[in-house]
């Protein structure tokens, strides 16, 4: 996902602008590039490239000059490859922009714009906006924003610069998120608040079709017929800390030991009277009591943690759950209907197929409810209702403490259907909630003891190709660990069904390949060890993560696990939440001893605004 940044004030900005895309890194790029007033011209610094390796040297290189206003541009490529010429900012002298988003029409803008002489440098999308931009400048920006925007379809938030106004920027949104940051004298633009948590954490949250004229005094918000806009200031209550490694290695490390932390901001709010209430988002018992069906979308960590939210919902509620990938759901034509409830999961609120899929829904009728991290966020704000986690930013790529603090959701969502169902009473749903607050303190212990996920993540790291196993709630929680491996250590893994590995992927195993068993659920206990059993005679090397009252006595030769992880004991029904942390953290070690960029997964990004 594309990082924007921008600055307008009294300080010569290059250091700024570079310093608050170095705060975007985490949202994955593979170029970078400033754009500045340099007396009467735009100056543009681009190159491919982490921005130390790129465009550090190419500003190196440059005479040295003073700049005060100017944008910025970290670029994870959807349109042209990584290159000097495709990276933003994008522009022809008179106008210059940086984007974040897809233009679906591009391609029909540059041959219009070819039939008006236009020539065309680079491969991007974005580069249609820039000359159809140039092309309607009348001299008035705002006039020209609003009727670029009116030819334009797809996602964008947009920073752009015209020479001739050079004390002003100026910012435009669709799809992609788009703050305005208010500091004393200066004023900022960024992709999300992080970038600029050093120097203000006060900023308007730029809304679809809002466009926003930028001076160092202030801002002037338009709407798309030119009409002033009020709105209102936020406040960041996060601290800066919370947005920089505190002395971790990664960032990836730090929220996965942050996770207790998050579990009881998230949760302990929400509990009133020792029950779970959903009355912050007007999620109420005769709502629960009427939805005919409960369907959960997300994509990836998040699909995953509805996924734990089925198996609970259903077995304490006895109301039917249906879980989908959200890139199939708002394709297959769902079987929705305006009784059902569809719970939409996203960390960033603002993935692409995700989006897609809550609209879907909205416009089918049906309630939704978002479960997102990012406050104000685009799914956050079309959502009918929404519950915020509290899990603080998220950083890294790899998600840990939002998948966390996710299925913790999913924990006081069945507990209040079930017990708004009469399918458990109130003493079972406080003794349910009395419990999930005890998860907090078993993480921690999990946390403590990383020295074992060390010796088994030296074991992994070779190896080509591993299995993760369980059933039930453990066959839920193995597609996490099974995804969290993939990203980081680029180490190919697959989730399976205990139960179903004879029925073709056991000849997978040969001789030393790792298999790691999921095995909290003591009533289907016998049953993963069998499976245990068959890949171990097949020459599996087998890594179990298992309650701790499944004893094993270590030095039995006969014994089929060869590297047992013991978890803290809590109820079954709760112990994803607590069996999590060692699948985070093997993949997390796994990756660190094969010294690979953790935090920046190659190909990935930390929010997928695109489909
Ligand atoms: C998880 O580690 C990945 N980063 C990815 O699967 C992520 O969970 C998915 O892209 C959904 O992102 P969201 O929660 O921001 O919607």
């Amino acid at each position: 996902m594309c990082g924007i940044v921008g600055y307008i004030g009294a300080k010569e900005c290059t250091a700024i602008l570079v310093n608050s895309l170095k705060k975007l890194e985490y949202r994955g790029y593979d170029s970078a590039g400033i754009a500045l007033f340099e007396d009467d011209r735009i100056k543009t610094v681009k190159a491919k490239g982490k921005i130390d390796e790129g465009l550090m040297k190419r500003l190196a290189e440059e005479p040295h000059f003073t700049a005060t206003a100017g944008i910025g541009h970290t670029r994870w490529a959807t349109h042209g490859e990584p290159s000097d010429i495709n990276s933003h900012p994008i522009g022809n002298g008179r106008v210059s922009i940086v984007h974040n988003g897809i233009i679906e029409n591009y391609r029909k803008i540059k041959e219009f714009l070819t039939d008006k002489g236009y020539g065309f440098e680079s491969q991007t999308d974005t580069e249609a906006v820039a000359k159809l931009l140039d092309y309607n400048y009348n001299g008035d920006p705002i006039d020209t924003i609003i009727k670029t925007i009116a030819d334009i379809e797809g996602a964008y938030a947009l920073g752009i610069m015209f020479r001739e106004h050079k004390n002003r920027l100026f910012a435009a949104r669709k799809e992609s998120p788009l703050i305005v940051g208010k500091g004393n004298g200066e004023m900022f633009i960024a992709s999300d608040v992080t970038a600029i948590l050093e120097y203000t954490r006060e900023y308007y949250l730029l809304e679809p079709g809002e466009i926003a004229d930028i001076t160092s005094d202030g801002v002037k918000f338009y709407d798309i017929h030119k009409n002033r806009i009020e709105k209102e200031l936020q406040t960041a209550d996060w601290d800066i800390s919370a947005a920089e490694k505190g002395g971790y290695a990664h960032f990836m490390l730090k929220e996965i030991c942050e996770q207790p932390d998050a579990l009881k901001k998230t949760i302990n709010p929400r509990i009133k009277d020792g029950v779970p209430d959903f009355s912050e988002c007007g999620l109420t018992d005769e709502k629960l009591r009427n939805y005919h069906h409960i369907y959960i979308v997300g994509c990836g960590s998040a699909m995953h943690a509805g996924m734990v939210g089925k198996y609970v919902i259903e077995k304490l509620a006895r109301t039917p759950v249906v879980v989908d990938i959200a890139s199939e759901f708002r394709y297959r034509d769902p079987l929705l209907a305006p009784d059902d409830l569809v719970v939409i999961i996203s960390q960033s609120g603002e993935t692409a197929d995700t989006k897609a899929a809550l609209e879907l829904a909205n416009s089918i009728g049906a309630d939704t409810l978002a479960i997102v991290n990012v406050v104000g966020s685009s799914i956050a704000r079309e959502a009918k209702m929404v519950m915020y986690t509290l899990a603080g930013p998220e950083i890294s790529v790899c998600s840990t403490k939002a998948y966390m603090v996710q299925a913790a959701f999913m924990y006081l969502l069945a507990f209040r259907v079930a017990y708004a169902r009469n399918a458990i009473d109130e003493a079972e749903c406080r003794q349910l909630i009395a419990e999930l607050a005890e998860i907090p303190s078993k993480v921690q212990q999990c946390v403590d003891d990383q020295a074992q996920y060390q010796k088994v993540a030296s074991k992994l790291m070779s190896a080509d190709s591993l299995l993760y196993i369980g059933r039930g709630l453990d066959y839920a929680l193995s597609m996490e660990g099974s995804l969290k491996l993939k990203e980081i250590s680029y180490i190919h893994s697959e989730s399976y069904a205990a139960g179903e590995l004879k029925h073709g992927t056991i000849s997978l195993i040969e001789e030393g390949m790792p298999v790691i068993a999921v095995a909290t659920q003591h009533d289907l206990y016998k049953k993963t060890m069998s499976n245990i059993k068959e890949v171990k005679s097949r020459g599996a090397t087998v890594i179990m993560v298992c309650s701790e009252d499944m004893k094993f006595d270590e030095a039995d030769n006969d014994s089929p696990v060869d590297y047992p992880v013991m978890l803290p004991l809590a109820r079954d029904l709760l112990m994803p939440l607590v069996a999590v942390v060692p699948l985070q953290l093997i993949a997390y070690y796994t990756a660190a001893l094969k010294n690979f960029d953790v935090d920046h997964p190659r190909n990935l990004a930390k929010s997928v605004t695109v489909e």
